[in-house]
């Protein structure tokens, strides 16, 4: 074969293979150019829900010598309040006592009952103005079937109407004790919607966070 004709056979297979690879390039770079634009909408769209979502954890919990669990760093209503807040990216408020109840669980118990038979409003530590905020998880422990005291303090000091109130609450064996319906004559411009009631050491478990999850899903979160 003429020196010519193979030449000019390398030529056009050097061409043509330039050619294919560039179209490849280029619908390589149209499947990234299509995962970024998909990546970003899914940023916007996680930015709006943040933004539309306004919501709030509010909750009371103990820490330090705990009658079902033993001594705990984190209260078990805590542990709730931050599977809720890490889910729905919503913002945190702990309801923390200007007087510390004690470490010993039997000290606390007097101090409870006191506050409870004096219906006092314990004060706590700072504030948060809940106006900007939508919805309010509302977390606490059963003390004495019931709030604790300090709760009351918090519903006392805000205006909840036109909120939507969604409790959750850790006992040991009195379940939610009939405190969602009590938020919902105490709130009566707000609406409470049904809460999660789990024990205290489940609170702590894979399980108890596994609930608490469903449970968000199934209140459409
Ligand atoms: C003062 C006091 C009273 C309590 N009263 C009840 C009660 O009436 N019913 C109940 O099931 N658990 C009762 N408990 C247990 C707590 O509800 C339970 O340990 C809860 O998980 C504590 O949550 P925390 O770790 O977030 O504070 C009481 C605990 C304390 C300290």
């Amino acid at each position: 074969m003429e020196k010519w004709l193979i030449g000019f056979g390398a030529l056009i297979i050097a061409v043509l293979g330039i050619t294919v690879a560039a179209l490849l390039r280029g619908s390589n770079q149209i499947t990234e150019n299509n995962a970024t634009i998909s990546n970003q909408e899914d940023n916007k769209m996680a930015e709006t829900n943040q933004n539309n979502n306004k919501s709030l954890v509010v909750y009371f919990s103990r820490t330090g010598e705990n009658y079902g669990v033993g001594e705990i760093s984190v209260g078990n209503t805590a542990m709730m309040a931050d599977y809720i807040a890490e889910y729905t990216s919503a913002d945190k408020f702990e309801i923390v006592s200007v007087k510390p109840y004690p470490n010993n669980y039997q000290e606390t118990v007097d101090i409870a009952t006191e506050e409870r038979n004096s219906n006092a409003r314990p004060e706590y530590v700072g504030d948060i103005d809940i106006a900007y905020y939508d919805i309010i998880f509302l977390g606490y422990p059963i003390w004495w079937s019931d709030m604790p005291m300090i709760v009351y303090s918090f519903l006392d000091n805000h205006d909840f109407s036109g909120k939507m109130v969604i409790p959750f609450n850790t006992h040991e064996g009195s379940g939610s004790s009939g405190t969602y319906q009590k938020l919902q004559s105490e709130l009566s411009g707000a609406t409470v919607r049904d809460g999660l009631a789990l024990s205290g050491s489940t609170a702590r478990t894979d399980s108890g966070k596994r609930q608490t999850l469903n449970w968000l899903k199934d209140l459409g979160f």
